[in-house]
Parts: structure tokens; sequence; C-alpha cells
């Protein structure tokens, strides 16, 4: 019954290849620790073609090539992360975009710990609930959930 007042939502999470050698275990039990749960979850390496379409809305930006080839680099993991409010925790979690902003204004968030710059920043995390479906259809295909269906009946859809 909770559930139906304070719907769960879901957002994309990926640990990115700077990330996965030395820090994946900790970013993981920090995600777990957060009260998030680990809906779904895949390790893989991406290929061109799906970095490319995965960031298609900032193709036309001056770091997109690099963007694509770090992304492609080496494997990365994929986790859809279910939560009341989740899209906002998560990015709150994760810091800002620029780790050297991050450990000024964020010194506790994960990429404040963890990112080396602002392209290899460790992390991705949807920026809004029409992305976080998106990008999730996109990297997973069609999963129907019950926390799914109860974020698209909820008043935050
Ligand atoms: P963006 O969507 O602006 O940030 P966020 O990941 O925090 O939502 O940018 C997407 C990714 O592009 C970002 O995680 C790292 C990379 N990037 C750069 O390499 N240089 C930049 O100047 C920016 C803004 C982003």
């Amino acid at each position: 019954e909770i559930d139906y007042f304070f719907p769960k939502q879901q957002t994309l999470a990926i640990i990115k290849p700077d990330s996965m050698d030395e820090h994946r275990e900790e970013i993981l039990g920090e995600i777990r620790a957060g009260g998030f749960s680990i809906s779904r979850l895949k390790e893989t390496v991406l290929s061109r073609d799906t970095a490319e379409e995965f960031y298609r809305e900032h193709r036309d930006k001056p770091f997109f090539s690099q963007l694509v080839d770090f992304m492609c680099s080496g494997p990365c993991m994929l986790l859809v992360l279910t939560k009341e409010n989740a899209v906002e925790e998560w990015r709150s979690m994760m810091g800002p975009t620029d780790p050297g902003l991050a450990q000024v204004t964020a010194p506790g968030s994960l990429r404040a710990r963890f990112a080396l710059d602002i392209l290899h920043n460790s992390l991705h995390g949807s920026s809004n609930q029409e992305h976080a479906k998106e990008k999730i259809h996109f990297l997973f295909g069609d999963i129907i959930t019950s926390d799914r269906d109860l974020t698209s009946n909820g008043e935050l859809d």
C-alpha cells in the first residue's frame, strides 16, 4: 500500500570504464547503502554504435568523439536503480559532472571521491525520468516490472 502513495522510480546508472577495476565494489556498496534496489545489472563493453546512440543528445558537442571513445574503451556496468525519487537521488549521490567542482561543492559525492576528470568521471545517471525510461529501454529492452508500472501511474510522471 505504501508503494501506492510513494511510487518508486527507476533511473539508469552506469559505472564507466575508468571506475570498473578499482571502485566498482565500493560504488555498488554505496548504491545499496543509499537504499536503492538494483533491479537490473549488466556488465558489457559498449559498441561504438551503442555509445554514439546512447549519447546522441551530445553529438554536436566538441567532446563527443572523446566521450564515445572512452565509453567503448573497456567494460561498463549498466544498472537500473529503483527507489522513491531515484533520478534526483542518484544524481545527487554522483555529484557534479566535473570532479574538480565536485570536490569543492560536494566532497562526499562519488565523483568527488573516484573520478579523474570531467571526461573520465566514473559514473552516469539519467538527468530526468523521460531520459531514464528511454535509455533503460534502449540498453535493456522491454522490461515490465511492478516498480515500473507503479512509476507510470505515479504523480511524478
Ligand atoms: P553531461 O550530460 O553534461 O553530464 P552528466 O554526465 O553529469 O549528465 O555530459 C555527458 C558526459 O560527457 C559527461 O558525463 C562527461 C562528458 N563531458 C565531457 O567530457 N566534457 C564536458 O565538458 C562535459 C560537459 C561533459
